[in-house]
C-alpha cells in the first residue's frame, strides 16, 4: 500500500516535470545582483529553488537560493571579503583565475567550518575579464557547485574602460552562467553523478528567455557545469566577436561563430543585434560538433547516448530583441583591445611533464597517484618561466586548470592553438590521447607552506583525485625545509582495490586507517616499516574511502581509496 502510494506520488512529480518541460523559454533570465567593493560579504547557505515550477529543490548558494552575487572589482583595488558558512558542511571559497597569495586562494587550506567566517584580503592584480568564485574543498567541490554555489566576478581596468565595448550590467552586458544539472525526477533533488544532466540552466533558470536591445550586446559566458562541455553559437549561425578569454581581453575582436567552453572556462562575446528589433533567436549548444571523447559529445558522457543532449544541437536560451537603448555603445570590430606578449619557448627556465592517466573503472589521476594532501608535487622557484607539457593518455578530454597564474597555450596535439584559445587562459582542454603545452611565469607570491592546486576542472575528476599541488618558493631568501619535492615516497595500490592494498615505501611504524565518506572508521591496521604491508580489504563494501597513513616521525599520508569487488 505504502509503495503504491509512493509510486503514485513519483508518477505525479514526473508528470509535472514533463508538463513544465513543454513550457521552456517562459521564465526570464535571472540577472544576479551585483556587489561592489572594497568590502564584500558572502554567506554560504542552504536554499530552496524551483528549477521546475512547483518543485522545490534544495540548493547551496551564496547570499540567496541559487548561485551568488556578481562581484564587481577594479584592478589595483585592495578588497576585503568575508565568507560566512551558515550550513552544516565544511566548505571553502576559491577565486578562480585570480593571481592571489596561496594563503588566501580559498582551497582546502582555507576550509571554513560550519558557523565560521573566513576573511581574506588581497589586491586585484588581474586584467579586465570575467572570473568566478566557487567552493573548493577537496572531495566536496562537485557537491557544493552542483547544488548551486558559484558566482561571477567582473574585473574592470583602466584600459578596458577606454574601449568601445558594452559594459552596462544587465542592460547591454549580461553574465551567463551556463550549467547542466542532474535533477532526480522522483524527488526533484540535485544528484551529483550520472549521465542524466538534462536540466539545462542559464543563471540558475532552466531554458530562460532574455530581452536584449537592438544593438551590440556583450555576453560574459562561463561554463559552470560540473562535466558537460558546450559549443556555443547563435541559432541563425551568425558571426559574432570574441572579446575576452579567461584572463584578459583579446588583442582585438575576433570574428567567429562558435566558442568551445570546457568546464571552468569563460569567454566574452559581442553579438550585434542592431536593426533586429522584434526578432527572436536562440543561444545554442551545437553538441553535434563536440566530437567524441568529450563529455556532452558522442561518447564522452559515460552514458553512451543515454542522454538526449549528448551529441545533440539544442537551445539553452531564447533571445528576444527589443528596442535599442538611448545611446547604444558603438562597437568597432577593428579596435585594439589590449596587448599580450606571446611567450617565446626559448625563454623557459624549466619544462615539466604532467601525465594524465586512469579511467575505465579507475579514477583519473596525474602520474601514478590520486591527490595526496601531504605531498608537494612541484616546487616552483619564484620568477620562473615554465612550460608544462600535459600528456593525456586517457580516452577523455580533460579541462586542466592551474591556480595562481594565467598561462598561454603553446600548442595542442603539437599543432596550432585555435584562435579562440589564444591569449591569457587558466583552463586548457587537453584532448583525449593528446597533449598540450602551456607556458607561464610565477611572479609575486611565494609561500613554502601553502600550496596552489592544479587539477582537472571536471568536478567529479577533481574530487576523485585528479588534482595535485605546487608551492612557489623564493630561492634567494627562503629554503624549503619541510617539503620534499616528490614523485611520492609512499604508494598505496592497487586503487581501486578488490582483495588487498599494498603499501610501498613505508619507512617507519604507524597505522593505516580507512574511513568511509561520513568519516566513520572502517579499518585500522598497524604497519611497520621493515616490510611492505599488505592489508586485506576483501570484507569492505564497494565505495570511495579516505585513508590516512599515520607514521611515527613522518607526516601523515592521506588519500582516497576506491574499493570495488567484481560481481
Ligand atoms: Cu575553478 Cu581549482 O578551480
Ligand atoms: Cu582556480
Ligand atoms: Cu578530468
Amino acid at each position: 500500500m505504502k509503495t503504491l502510494r509512493l509510486k503514485i506520488i513519483a508518477a505525479l512529480v514526473m508528470f509535472s516535470l514533463n508538463a513544465v518541460q513543454a513550457q521552456w523559454f517562459t521564465e526570464p533570465l535571472n540577472i544576479m545582483d551585483t556587489m561592489s567593493g572594497p568590502n564584500y560579504n558572502l554567506t554560504f547557505q542552504n536554499g530552496i529553488w524551483q528549477f521546475y515550477s512547483g518543485v522545490n529543490t534544495g540548493t547551496l548558494a551564496y547570499n540567496g537560493n541559487v548561485l551568488g552575487p556578481t562581484l564587481i572589482m577594479n584592478e589595483g583595488d585592495s578588497v576585503h571579503i568575508t565568507v560566512t558558512n551558515t550550513t552544516s558542511e565544511v566548505t571553502s571559497t576559491h577565486w578562480h583565475g585570480f593571481h592571489v597569495p596561496a594563503n588566501v586562494d580559498g582551497t582546502h587550506y582555507n576550509a571554513i567550518q560550519p558557523g565560521e567566517t573566513w576573511t581574506p584580503s588581497f589586491k586585484i592584480m588581474n586584467k579586465a575579464a570575467t572570473y568566478w568564485y566557487h567552493p573548493h574543498l577537496y572531495g566536496t567541490t562537485n557537491r557544493h557547485v552542483s547544488k548551486g554555489a558559484s558566482g561571477m566576478i567582473i574585473v574592470r581596468d583602466e584600459e578596458e574602460a577606454t574601449k568601445d565595448l558594452p559594459r552596462t550590467y544587465g542592460v547591454d552586458d549580461f553574465p551567463l552562467v551556463i550549467q547542466s544539472k542532474i535533477i532526480n525526477p522522483n524527488n526533484g533533488q540535485i544528484v551529483l553523478t550520472g549521465p542524466f544532466d538534462s536540466t539545462m540552466t542559464v543563471n540558475g533558470v532552466v531554458k530562460p528567455y532574455l530581452e536584449v536591445p537592438a544593438q551590440p550586446v556583450r555576453f560574459r559566458m562561463l561554463n559552470g557545469a560540473s562535466r558537460r562541455n558546450f559549443m556555443i553559437g547563435l541559432s541563425d549561425d551568425r558571426n559574432y566577436h570574441q572579446i575576452a578569454t579567461d584572463g584578459s581581453l583579446t588583442p582585438e575582436p575576433r570574428e567567429m561563430n562558435r566558442v568551445f567552453l570546457g568546464n571552468g572556462e569563460r569567454s566574452e562575446i559581442v553579438v550585434d543585434f542592431t536593426g533586429q528589433e522584434d526578432s527572436t533567436y536562440y543561444l545554442m549548444c551545437y553538441g553535434t560538433e563536440l566530437g567524441a571523447f568529450v563529455p556532452g559529445g558522442a561518447t564522452g558522457g559515460g552514458g553512451m547516448g543515454a542522454n538526449p543532449y549528448d551529441s545533440a544541437d539544442y537551445a539553452i536560451m531564447r533571445i528576444d530583441v527589443v528596442e535599442a537603448t538611448n545611446n547604444p555603445v558603438p562597437f568597432d570590430p577593428n579596435q585594439t583591445l589590449t596587448t599580450i606578449e606571446p611567450w617565446d619557448e626559448n625563454d623557459a627556465d624549466t619544462t615539466r611533464q604532467i601525465v594524465f592517466s586512469g579511467g575505465l573503472g579507475e579514477p583519473f589521476i596525474f602520474g601514478d597517484t590520486v591527490f595526496l594532501h601531504n605531498v608537494i608535487n612541484q616546487v616552483v622557484p619564484l620568477g620562473n618561466i615554465e612550460i608544462w607539457e600535459l600528456v593525456n593518455t586517457t580516452f577523455l578530454t580533460h579541462p586542466f586548470h592551474v591556480h595562481d597564474v594565467q598561462f598561454q597555450i603553446l600548442d595542442i596535439d603539437d599543432g596550432p592553438v585555435p584562435i579562440a584559445e589564444q591569449g591569457l587562459k587558466d583552463v586548457v582542454n587537453v584532448p583525449a590521447f593528446g597533449s598540450a603545452r602551456i607556458m607561464m611565469q610565477f611572479l609575486d607570491f611565494f609561500n613554502p607552506d601553502t600550496a596552489y592546486m592544479y587539477h582537472c576542472h571536471n568536478l567529479a575528476h577533481e574530487d576523485e583525485g585528479m588534482m595535485a599541488q605546487f608551492v612557489v618558493v623564493d630561492t634567494t631568501s627562503s629554503v624549503v625545509t619541510n617539503i620534499q619535492e616528490s614523485d611520492r615516497q609512499v604508494a598505496v595500490y592497487p586503487n581501486p582495490a578488490d582483495v588487498f592494498v599494498q603499501l610501498q615505501g613505508v619507512s617507519g611504524d604507524g597505522q593505516f586507517i580507512l574511513r568511509d565518506m561520513l568519516g566513520r572508521v572502517v579499518l585500522v591496521k598497524q604497519v611497520n616499516g621493515n616490510s611492505e604491508p599488505r592489508i586485506s580489504v576483501s570484507d569492505i563494501v564497494d565505495g570511495v574511502y579516505s585513508y590516512s597513513l599515520e607514521l611515527i616521525n613522518e607526516p601523515d599520508v592521506l588519500g582516497k581509496l576506491v574499493i570495488r569487488h567484481p560481481r
